[in-house]
């Protein structure tokens, strides 16, 4: 496919001319922030740059605490109690760090659900998605890691539950187990290499944030109709989308701005509100809290790995056709693992020729399933595995599996969609009007 026409930078003085003959990297910068964006982007465009500015935050604040902390079974706990009293700032510091990594894995997932909604993992955006994907996957390891840094009752025993889980793994399992942990139990070699990861992977998922941008830059970005941007002629691609400097990045601090007056509110004056109580209390290997709850954002994933249980008539079937090597936790392993590895085979499952459900009258319906379903898996993770408990969770992690390997391939098939508009100029005039300055842009700020 090629690129959207636009203007490339050209050097203009003597001086301009000798650095981009040699490096031109102001050149890379200029085209990268002057790409050609569609002009009817939504509020759901704003996610990526929340992202970005939550991966520098949790970078910076982590690289000064990380000044601070002391990662000892015997000191750890203890330096954090000494950032939070002694250093200067160390209370600020840590809330924004542990808040941060909240409002980043709510940016992600509702990256995700608009990614889903409006079909911007089809082609030709596969490999944007899969980037996104991977960088997810590093997100969940990382904060995992990261939440066993303060050495809390939670920090101990939620190490000890996931690492437990490769020990499900047939055959190999054990070992993989005390490879990861640097010996039998969780210790302090677990803690020192987990502290050292998590200093490297935010590095990791930056460079992939890199390869994830460059991806969309070459197919241009996806848009709520899902039309592609003209790429006749420079005239007509003009018609359909404005410079990201200065209309998106205005639009995308504004949007940025408001997001962080809720998450300073939060980490002001009820910056524990989504921690656990559990991990201010020192980690003890000989006292098992009563219900170990994995942070909130793990919850969905968590409850499809306690869904699977010995009862599931499924899970029973399996187990007797592997001759036992696939038991309840090892399928509850295989099932969380694969709940992901379904969302990322998306480009392949969608059959639909449209790409964006604005369009796909069924889709929509059952998309919206899904995102209530995402909502009661999150609530049933953190609830004890008894009573109806179970049930709740076997239902939804069945709709899960269902929405991708079953629904979405069928809708492609059976589903009439809508007529959609040839352009986005098109679609753009239908929303806003044809009030437009006389460079076109927008004389109001589009709002869907
Ligand atoms: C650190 C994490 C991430 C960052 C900083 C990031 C950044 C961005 C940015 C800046 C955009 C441009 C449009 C927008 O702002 O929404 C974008 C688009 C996109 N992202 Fe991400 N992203 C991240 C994670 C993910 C994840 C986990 C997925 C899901 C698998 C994903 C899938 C996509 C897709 C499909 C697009 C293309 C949408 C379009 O064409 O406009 N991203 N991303």
């Amino acid at each position: 496919m090629s690129g959207i026409p636009h203007d490339h930078y050209e050097p203009k003085s003597g001086g301009e001319k000798w650095i981009h003959s040699r490096l031109p990297i102001v050149g890379l910068i200029y085209d990268t922030i002057m790409i050609p964006t569609p002009k009817n982007l939504n509020w759901m465009w704003i996610w990526g740059i929340v992202l970005t500015f939550c991966l520098a935050l949790q970078i910076i604040t982590g690289i000064v605490l990380a000044m601070h902390y002391t990662p000892h079974v015997d000191l750890a706990f203890g330096s954090i109690e000494h950032i939070m009293r002694n250093v200067n700032g160390g209370a600020v510091l840590r809330y924004l760090h542990m808040n941060g990594a909240s409002l980043f894995f709510v940016a992600v997932y509702l990256h995700i659900f608009r990614g889903l909604y409006y079909g911007s993992y089809k082609a030709p955006r596969e490999i944007t998605w899969i980037i996104g994907m991977l960088i997810y996957l590093l997100m969940m390891g990382t904060a995992f890691m990261g939440y066993v840094l303060p050495w809390g009752q939670m920090s101990f025993w939620g190490a000890t539950v996931i690492t437990g889980l490769f020990g499900a793994i047939p055959f190999i399992g054990e070992s993989i187990q005390t490879w990861l942990l640097g010996g039998p139990a969780v210790d302090n070699a677990t803690l020192n290499r987990f502290f050292s990861l998590h200093y490297l992977l935010p590095f990791v998922i930056a460079g992939l944030v890199i390869v994830h941008i460059w991806a969309f830059h070459t197919t241009g970005n996806n848009n709520p109709t899902g039309v592609e941007v003209r790429r006749t002629s420079k005239a007509d691609a003009e018609k359909d989308t404005l410079p990201f400097w200065p209309y998106f990045v205005i639009k995308d601090l504004f949007a940025l701005a408001v997001i962080l007056v809720v998450f300073f509110a939060v980490v002001g004056f009820m910056p524990n509100y989504l921690g656990h109580p559990d991990n201010y209390i020192e980690a003890n290997p000989l006292a098992t809290p009563a219900h170990i709850v994995p942070e909130w954002y793990f919850l969905p994933f968590y409850a499809i790995l306690r869904a699977f249980d010995t009862e599931v008539w499924l899970v029973i079937a399996v187990n007797f056709l592997t001759g036992g090597i696939i038991d309840a936790k090892f399928f509850g392993v295989l099932a969380m693992f694969g709940a992901i590895l379904v969302m990322a085979l998306a480009p392949w499952l969608d059959t639909s020729s449209v790409r964006s459900g604005r369009y796909r009258p069924m889709f929509k319906m059952w998309f919206w399933v899904f995102v209530v379903n995402f909502v009661v898996l999150t609530w049933v993770g953190a609830m004890p595995a008894e009573g109806i408990y179970p049930y709740i969770a076997l239902i939804g992690s069945t709709y899960w599996f269902a929405y991708f390997l079953v629904i979405l391939p069928l809708l492609g098939v059976l589903e009439k969609p809508l007529p959609q508009p040839e352009t986005i100029e098109e679609d753009f005039k239908a929303h806003y009007g044809k009030s437009s300055t006389t460079d076109g842009a927008p004389a109001a700020t589009p709002a869907e």
